[in-house]
Order: C-alpha cells, then structure tokens, then sequence
C-alpha cells in the first residue's frame, strides 16, 4: 500500500468519525474493549476468594484454635471450687464450636453431687437441649430404669463429654470433646465417683484415649486417668442406651455390664 493510499483511508476514516461525532482522541493506541469485556467475563466466573480467617478462641474452633480452647476452658474449670460454679462456667464459656450450632442451652449434669459413679454420655440430643439436663428423653428413661433395676437409682451423677447438642445428633468430633475435656475432668474433680461408667464408643474412646470400637471395650475395665496423672480411676466402657433402644437384642450385655459394675461398686475387697 503507498502512501498517498494510507492517507487517504486515514482522512476517510476521521471524516467517518467526526460524522459520527467522535472529534476527540484521548488515547495514542486503540483500546480493545471487547477483550475488556471478555476478561471481565472471566473474572466474574472465577470462584470468590477464601474467608477471612475466624478469631482465635470464639466458637469457630479449628487448628491451632482448639489449643487456645483447650486452654480457655482448663482455667476456666480450674477456677471452680463446686459443680454450681462449673455449671455456670461452662455455660459462660465460648470456646466449644457447638455453641453456636443451634444448640439452645448448655447441658451439663444431673444426679447426687457426691455420687459413687459417674456415667459419661456422648453428647446431649434433642430433649436434653429442651430440659437442660443429660439423659432425660428415650434413651435417658431406659437408663434410669437399668439402674434402678441394678440398685444404683440416686447414686449415680451424669453428664457428658460434650455440653451442648452438636447439629442432628452427630457424634461429637475428638475436637469438641478435647475442648469440653477440662471441665469433664473437673466434675470428676469435684465428684469424686469411685468409678465411671462410659456409655457409647465416643464416650470412651475420648474419655480412655482409645481408637477401639465400643463392642470390642464393653464391660472390660480399664483404668481414667487424670491430665494430670494424679487420678486413676477404673472405667467401664456400655453399649449406649439409644443403641440399646435400636437393638433391643444388645440389651442383655449392657445388663451383664451393668451388673459387672454394681459387685465392684458394692464390694471392692474382691478381686476384679
Ligand atoms: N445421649 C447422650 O449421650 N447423652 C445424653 O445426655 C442424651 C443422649
């Protein structure tokens, strides 16, 4: 192409411009809005970016914050002096994730404050949510019936390794029951039982720190010992009453179990 061609498009095109009102350059290069366009397009289909981290020690407990928990709640458990004062620490206290998954109130106890046995549930589910105690729906009724069958009715103190009800009745996960472990082992603290009942796998697996399946652990005795180690206590891990109520068939072991505990309870001069 010549020259005096090129110039000749180029006034063309200017005269083309100013007829269509466009009498002013603001850029020396052409600006190619369609790929614009095409990259904001992209962008849009992009994924959004990740969440700000949560802040360390509120309820949304993850990694290291589980250590912070953790920590929060064995200074908030040691500086109670009786269970009214734990059951209102433990109500007060922020650190376990459950909290703020729809539970509607913290569920701590229920029993003799100076009872011989401690029976340690799961986690609490619907009804205990509504009423605020541990085991008072279904699974809570066949209890109490097995223990006033096995002669343990007003002796026994109950609580469970978490203290709020996690979402649709799951199992608590390791991390909710790491963070509600010191004021566990506070009420035991104070409790002082001669021996503990664990009812449900997940009870004791976190309660014994053992990665065995509940069939395999129930009505053996194996020895809690405290964080500190200065407590040893003999535990008994049972099949769970709501398994119980599922499998009615199961019944007869917790029932040998049950019965296992209550000898020892009764006479511990004899060998076990
Ligand atoms: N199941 C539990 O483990 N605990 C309760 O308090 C009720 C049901």
């Amino acid at each position: 192409m010549s020259p005096a061609v090129d110039q000749r498009a180029v006034e063309s095109l200017l005269a083309f411009w100013a007829d269509a009102g466009v009498e002013v350059s603001y850029a020396d290069a052409p600006i190619d809005r369609l790929a614009e366009g095409v990259a904001m397009l992209r962008a849009k289909s992009q994924p959004p970016p990740p969440p700000p981290p949560t802040r360390p020690g509120l309820a949304a407990v993850r990694g290291p914050d589980v250590g912070a928990a953790i920590a929060a709640a064995k200074a908030a458990a040691a500086a109670c002096q009786d269970l009214d004062s734990l059951a209102a620490a433990i109500a007060a206290f922020d650190g376990c994730a459950l909290k703020t998954q729809g539970a509607k109130q913290a569920v701590f106890s229920r029993g003799v404050a100076d009872a011989p046995l401690m029976i340690i549930g799961e986690g609490p589910g619907a009804d205990e949510d509504a009423q605020g105690a541990p085991f008072v729906g279904r699974a809570g009724k066949l209890l109490d019936r097995m223990l006033k069958a096995a002669g343990l009715e007003g002796r026994v103190f109950i609580t469970n390794t978490v203290f709020w009800r996690p979402p649709g009745n799951r199992t608590p996960t390791p991390q909710e029951q790491a963070v509600c472990a010191p004021f566990v082992e506070r009420a035991i603290a104070l409790v002082k039982p001669k021996m503990l009942l664990l009812a449900g796998g997940a009870s004791a697996k976190a309660m014994l720190k053992r990665d065995e399946g509940i069939l395999s652990m129930r009505g053996r005795w194996f020895e809690w010992l405290s964080e500190d180690k200065a407590t040893e206590l003999p535990a008994m891990p049972t099949l769970h009453p709501a398994f119980l109520l599922r499998t009615p068939a199961q019944k007869k072991k917790a029932w040998q179990d049950l019965l296992t505990l209550t000898e020892r309870l009764d006479r511990p001069e004899r060998p076990h």
